[in-house]
C-alpha cells in the first residue's frame, strides 16, 4: 500500500509511522504533504529522502475547495492507496473526505467520542477526568467522527498541566498510529485497544 502522509507541524507522528513502515510492513511512505512551507516535519523527510508537497493554505483564503484541489494535483503522480493525516491542522471538506472515504487515517488526542476538536488536554483536565489518551479513526465529513480503529489510554496525574498530559499522550500515539496502520494496510479493520 502506498501511503501519504499530511502533516502541519513538527510531524512527530508522521516520523514514528516512517521509521516503522521502513521493517516488514504492508505499506510504505510514499509523500509527505503539508499546508505549512515552514512545517519542521516536511524538512525531516526531505533530509529521510521521502517526496514532499507543500501547498500553502494560506492564499487560498477561505476557498478550502481551490486548496484541496492544488493538494489532490500535487497527490495525483504518487498514485496513494491510504492517507494518514498526523498532526495534520486543516479542516478538510466532505468532498475531499469522501473521495477518500475508508482510505485516510486521523490520529487526535482524545478518547473519542469525547473532546472532538481542540484543546483536548485542557479540557480533559478541567473535566476533573482521571485518564485520558488518543485515537485513531477513520476520517468521514464530521470532524473527529469517523470509525474508531484504535485507542490508548493513559492515567491523569494530580497536578498535571496540559502539556505534561500532551507529552503522556503524545509517546503513546506513537506507539498507536503505527500499530494501526500496519493492520488497516493488511486489510483488517478491526479496532486495536492498546
Ligand atoms: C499533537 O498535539 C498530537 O497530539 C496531534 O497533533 C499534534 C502534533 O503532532 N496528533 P505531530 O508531532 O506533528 O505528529
Amino acid at each position: 500500500k502506498r501511503v501519504g502522509i499530511f502533516v502541519s507541524g513538527g510531524g512527530s507522528n508522521m516520523r514514528a509511522l516512517v521509521e516503522d513502515m521502513g521493517r516488514d510492513h504492508p505499506a510504505e511512505p510514499v509523500v509527505v504533504v503539508s499546508n505549512n512551507p515552514h512545517a519542521r516535519g516536511i524538512t525531516w523527510a526531505q533530509d529521510a529522502g521521502l517526496a514532499t508537497v507543500v501547498v500553502d493554505h494560506y492564499p487560498f483564503g477561505r476557498d478550502r475547495a481551490a486548496f484541496e484541489a492544488a493538494i489532490t494535483e500535487a497527490l495525483a503522480p504518487h498514485d496513494l492507496d491510504l492517507i494518514c493525516l498526523a498532526g495534520f491542522m486543516r479542516v478538510l471538506t466532505a468532498g475531499f473526505v469522501t473521495h477518500w472515504r475508508d482510505r485516510m487515517l486521523n490520529i487526535h488526542p482524545s478518547l473519542l467520542p469525547k473532546y472532538r476538536g481542540l484543546h483536548t488536554h485542557a479540557r480533559a483536565l478541567e473535566a476533573g477526568d482521571t485518564e485520558h489518551g488518543c485515537t485513531v479513526h477513520l476520517v468521514t465529513p464530521e470532524l473527529d467522527d469517523g470509525p474508531v480503529l484504535g485507542q490508548v489510554r493513559v492515567p491523569i496525574h494530580a497536578g498535571d498541566t496540559p502539556d505534561d498530559l500532551a507529552a503522556r499522550v503524545l509517546v503513546q500515539e506513537h506507539r498507536l498510529y503505527p500499530a494501526v496502520l500496519r493492520r488497516y494496510a493488511a486489510g483488517d479493520r478491526a479496532p486495536l485497544m492498546l
